[in-house]
């Protein structure tokens, strides 16, 4: 208290005292159910002990107003914190005996958080873009319900062509504005077209998603997979550089001393044509070929379809199966696996 308050201590302000006193005393031996019911007796806004004194300051001599008021004041304001410091220190000590009582063991190591992860082909196909960008390839993107336009015809499979048959086909049983001609994507190489109808060259582009076929699952099919379709389109490219840009693709994505070969292949699209097989250790202790992806010149009329001149353009594609990257890279023995979605299978990667 302000010596100056002191000087003029009188009766009245001693009493303040020895409400204090008196509050402070019953707050000690108040428990937490009982803090409630002590702030009303004291500090309630209607009839509170501290709160009627207040009220009295008018009633005091004037020459001692100022000081009876200034002590009335602290008392208020000491007694809403020494009221604040008993909820502390109850509400601690309740937390002191839960631990020490052995409600809480507090040595207990802490449940641990599932930590999230990407899927094993998310994380190849990833990867597989990441290179190619690095190379120089943008990403785009095309609609996983295609037409039979872009799916087949556009890229040289008309209708009838035995070549249709290579894509056992889920078609959307439904007519569109007339059409009857929806279906799944078979592969992502109608994009090819879609990429041309929008950009001219130069063109380098890669085309991640999901495929789907009308087909008997095994070891290395599923009725659903994801390619990355490859596309540079320019002035003087030629199957050097397809094979150049597939090597160091395979050299990047597995390894610098990776060996790769590339066979004749057919696909209407591509002139000539290739699949590309990396190698791959075996258990005993050679080596063998693992196909993982098809490519090819692209033919001239799927560039002359598109609006360019196929004497002044030339271009490589490619498609590659994601799945089969990723089995690779991990030694799994069946494509099934990877959509199954048995965690336990899962959480390896
Ligand atoms: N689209 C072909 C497939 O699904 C792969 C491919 C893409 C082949 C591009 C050549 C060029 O098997």
């Amino acid at each position: 208290m302000a010596p100056i308050i002191l000087s003029i201590m009188t009766a009245t302000t001693n009493s303040i005292e020895t409400l204090r006193k008196e509050a402070l005393e019953t707050l000690e031996q108040t428990g937490e159910a009982g803090l409630d019911q002590w702030r009303a007796e004291w500090l309630g806004r209607q009839d509170g002990r501290v709160t009627l004194l207040l009220r009295s300051v008018r009633d005091q001599p004037p020459d001692e107003r100022a000081a009876f008021g200034a002590a009335a004041n602290a008392l208020k304001n000491d007694l809403e914190d020494a009221l604040n410091q008993r909820r502390e220190a109850l509400k601690k000590k309740q937390l002191e005996t839960l631990a020490t009582s052995g409600a809480i063991d507090v040595t207990l190591p802490g449940r641990p958080q599932p930590v999230g992860r990407f899927h094993p082909v998310t994380q190849t196909l990833r990867d597989i873009v990441a290179v190619f960008g690095e190379m120089g390839f943008r990403v785009a993107e095309g609609p996983e319900v295609e037409w039979a336009k872009y799916n087949f015809d556009g890229v040289r499979i008309p209708e009838d062509h035995p070549a249709r048959d290579m894509w056992d086909t889920i078609w959307v049983d439904k007519e569109i504005g007339g059409r009857r001609d929806m279906l799944l994507r078979t592969h992502t190489s109608p994009n090819q077209v879609r990429v041309m109808e929008r950009q001219q060259p130069p063109i380098r582009v890669v085309v991640p998603g999901k495929c789907y076929r009308q087909e008997a699952t095994d070891a290395t099919h599923e009725w659903m997979l994801t390619q990355v379709e490859g596309l540079a389109v320019d002035e003087g490219i030629r199957m050097s550089d397809l094979k150049g840009v597939l090597y160091e693709f395979a050299r990047r994505m597995f390894g610098q001393d990776r060996h790769i070969t590339f066979h004749h292949s057919y696909f209407p699209f591509v002139e000539p044509g290739v699949e590309m097989a990396v190698d791959w250790p075996t258990a005993d202790g050679g080596t063998r070929w693992v196909e993982i992806l098809g490519a090819g010149m692209v033919h001239p009329e799927v560039i002359e379809n598109a609006g360019f001149d196929s004497s002044r353009y030339t271009g490589f594609a490619f498609g590659i199966g994601v799945e089969r990257v990723a089995m690779l890279r991990w030694g799994i023995d069946d494509i099934r696996h990877f959509y199954q979605n048995n965690l336990r299978f899962l959480r390896q990667f």
